[in-house]
C-alpha cells in the first residue's frame, strides 16, 4: 500500500501522519505538521539522496527522526515529530504514541508465509464510532440483513473453536441459496460457493478479522483491518491472501474475489452510515456471543488505555 518515494498521509486517533518508504524499503514516519508553520507535510515530496520529506510550502526537509537538513547541516535535535513504527514482515504497525499493551500478532505474518497475496481492497473511512466498526465484524447474524442478496444465506451458525484473550477463532457454518447462471457469469467467485459453506474467522482484537472461506477450488484468507482515525471515522481495508486447487482458477478468480470483499464492505458501511445512536437491545439472537465477547474485550481495552 506504501510506494516508494510516495508521501501517503494516515489518520489515526485524530492525529494526521506521513508515511514514506525509500527504494531500500526502509519506512519512515513523522506528524504530517510542519514545525515551521504548519503545512501538511503528506503534500510535500521525498529526497531520494537523503531519504528527507520536503515541506510543500517553504521546502523545509526533515528526515525520518524528524531532523531538519539546512545547508547541508543537522539538526541536533528532531523538530518534526517522528512516530514509532514496528515493521513486521510485510506489515507496519503502530501503537500511535501510546503506551503498548497488546502484542503486535504474528498471525498476519503466518498468512502471507502461507497464502498468495492477492491485492488490497475495500479501503474506505467509515463514518461510525470504532465500537460499532468492530463489532460488525463479530456479528453473525447481519448477512441476513445486511448482505442478503449477496450470500443469499438461510441460516448461520457460529460456534467458538477458541478464545484465548485478544485471539478466538470462530467455526461458521452457513447455508445458502443457489445462485442464478447470471449471477455467477457476473461474479464467478460466487460459483465457488457450496451451498453448505463451512467457514472459520480467525480474530485478532482489537485491529483484525480473517475470514477463510474454504471451497473445494478456493481457500481465502480475507483479512479485514480496522484502526479508529476519529471518535466519528473508522478506517478499513481487506489484505486478500488465497490457494487456489489450479493457477488457473487464479486468473479467473482474483478479479471476482477482490470486488466481492468490496462489495460486502461497502454493505457493511452502508449499514453502519445508516444506524441511530446506539441504545440498549431489547431482542438477542442466536450468534451474539462473539459479539460480546468483543464487546466486552473494548470496554477492558478502552478502561485501561492512558490518555
Ligand atoms: S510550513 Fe513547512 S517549511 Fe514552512
Ligand atoms: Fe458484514
Amino acid at each position: 500500500m506504501l510506494e516508494t518515494n510516495s508521501p501517503c498521509k494516515i489518520t489515526l486517533n485524530g492525529q494526521d501522519y506521513v508515511l514514506w518508504q525509500s527504494a531500500s524499503g526502509e519506512v519512515s514516519a513523522l506528524n504530517n505538521v510542519c514545525p515551521h508553520m504548519q503545512a501538511p507535510l503528506s503534500n510535500g515530496w521525498i529526497c531520494e539522496e537523503w531519504n528527507t520529506i520536503i515541506c510543500p510550502f517553504h521546502a523545509v526537509e526533515f528526515d525520518g527522526s524528524g531532523r531538519l537538513l539546512r545547508n547541508d547541516e543537522w539538526s541536533r535535535v528532531p523538530l518534526a515529530e517522528p512516530l514509532e513504527l514496528i515493521i513486521d514482515g510485510d506489515f507496519i504497525w503502530t501503537y500511535g504514541g501510546f503506551e503498548p499493551r497488546l502484542p503486535i500478532p504474528d498471525l498476519h505474518r503466518k498468512v502471507a508465509s502461507e497464502y498468495e497475496f492477492l491485492g488490497v481492497t475495500a479501503q474506505r473511512s467509515i463514518q461510525s464510532d470504532f465500537l460499532s466498526s468492530l463489532m460488525i465484524n463479530y456479528d453473525h447474524d447481519h448477512q441476513n440483513g445486511t448482505h442478503r442478496e449477496f450470500f443469499k444465506v438461510k441460516s448461520t451458525r457460529s460456534t467458538f473453536l477458541e478464545k484465548d484473550g485478544v485471539y478466538a477463532k470462530v467455526s461458521q457454518v452457513a447455508e445458502k441459496d443457489d445462485y442464478t447462471s447470471e449471477e455467477i457469469e457476473a461474479n464467478p467467485m460466487l460459483g465457488a460457493i457450496p451451498e453448505v459453506m463451512n467457514n472459520f474467522l480467525e480474530y485478532v482484537f482489537p485491529s483484525t478479522q480473517f475470514f477463510c472461506l474454504n471451497s473445494p477450488d478456493v481457500k481465502t484468507y480475507q483479512g479485514h483491518i480496522l484502526y479508529p482515525e476519529t471518535e466519528n471515522m473508522t478506517k478499513t481495508f481487506i489484505l486478500l491472501y488465497a490457494k487456489f486447487s489450479n493457477s488457473e482458477l487464479k486468473s479467473i478468480m482474483q478479479d471476482s474475489l477482490l470486488n466481492a470483499a468490496s462489495i460486502v464492505v461497502q454493505q457493511d458501511a452502508d449499514c453502519l452510515e445508516s444506524l441511530y445512536p446506539r441504545q440498549k437491545a431489547k431482542i438477542h439472537l442466536p450468534n451474539e456471543e462473539i459479539m460480546f465477547y468483543a464487546e466486552e474485550l473494548y470496554k477492558n481495552w478502552n478502561h485501561s488505555l492512558v490518555v
